[in-house]
């Protein structure tokens, strides 16, 4: 399993097939897994690389608050081991920012940019509190935390549909170590507005949005793509945050389109 040290701790990651290089960053309690159907489906024709981000996964924490800016740093660890130059970012929720964070400090090595049912805008007042609220849950709690949060990012009529699926993202959730979940969202917590890189980019940006999405509201996303002619807008039909799962194909179809584009 390839792995390297950031911080003194260690980060793990996988890398299969040849090509231009996509690099994909999972969400909040997620880890490489979550891309398992989607891989096989790129790695005949491009590069593919997933990290598992700080806490997450098989990489482990480096502190209490892990910000986007360090997980970006710990991304930019594995694109220097791996001597690569400009790379397609995709980045889900979480990954989305952290992707965000890694283009404002590291643009030179951004061919593109793709916020997967993820946002440039910073939390609200009432998220910040609500993120607050999750940490002392999970303090108490985070099996019945995770167990709680898992069922909510699906569209509700999916819930049932894809009822072992979902029973499999709870499982990959629930191996996220509690330091691993407080430290994510308070990172996410404290994340910066990253609206203004939407605006004049030296790459390609993409944002893939689902018109069911329970997190990321897709009314906004619209709005967040009107930002410039630059930003392109794909949508994914009748899904929750969790698109991979609850239509993959379509997913897939989003990334061949993007890259194409690309
Ligand atoms: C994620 O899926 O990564 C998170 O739900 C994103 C968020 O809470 O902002």
């Amino acid at each position: 399993m390839p792995e390297v040290k950031f911080k003194g701790v260690k980060l793990h990651f996988t890398d299969q097939g040849k090509g231009r290089a996509i690099i994909f960053l999972h969400g909040f309690l997620e880890n490489c897994s979550m891309w398992k159907k989607i891989v096989p489906e790129l790695q005949n024709r491009y590069r593919v690389v997933c990290i598992d981000l700080p806490g997450h996964g098989k990489s482990e924490c480096i502190g209490y608050v892990h910000t986007m800016d360090e997980m970006a740093e710990a991304v930019f660890k594995v694109v220097r081991t791996l001597k690569l130059r400009k790379v397609t970012m995709i980045g889900h929720s979480m990954g989305g920012y952290v992707a965000l964070a890694f283009a404002e400090r590291f643009p030179d090595n951004v061919k593109s940019l793709v916020l997967y049912q993820s946002t440039a805008k910073a939390d609200s007042d009432e998220r910040k509190n609500n993120r607050n609220r999750a940490i002392e849950l999970v303090k108490q709690n985070h099996k019945s935390f995770v167990r709680k949060a898992v069922p909510q990012l699906f569209r509700p009529v999916n819930r049932k549909k894809f009822k072992t699926e979902m029973d499999w993202a709870k499982n990959e959730a629930l191996s996220t170590p509690v330091q691993g979940i407080i430290a994510a969202l308070g990172g996410m917590r404290d994340r910066p507005n990253r609206e203004i890189l939407l605006k004049f980019p030296p790459y390609s940006i993409h944002i893939v949005a689902a018109d069911k999405d329970p997190i990321i509201a897709y009314n906004d996303m619209v709005e967040l793509a009107s930002i410039s002619d630059q930003v392109r807008l794909h949508t994914i039909k009748g899904c929750g945050h969790m698109s991979y799962i609850e239509n993959p194909e379509a997913t897939i179809a989003g990334f061949n389109i993007i890259m194409k584009q690309n």
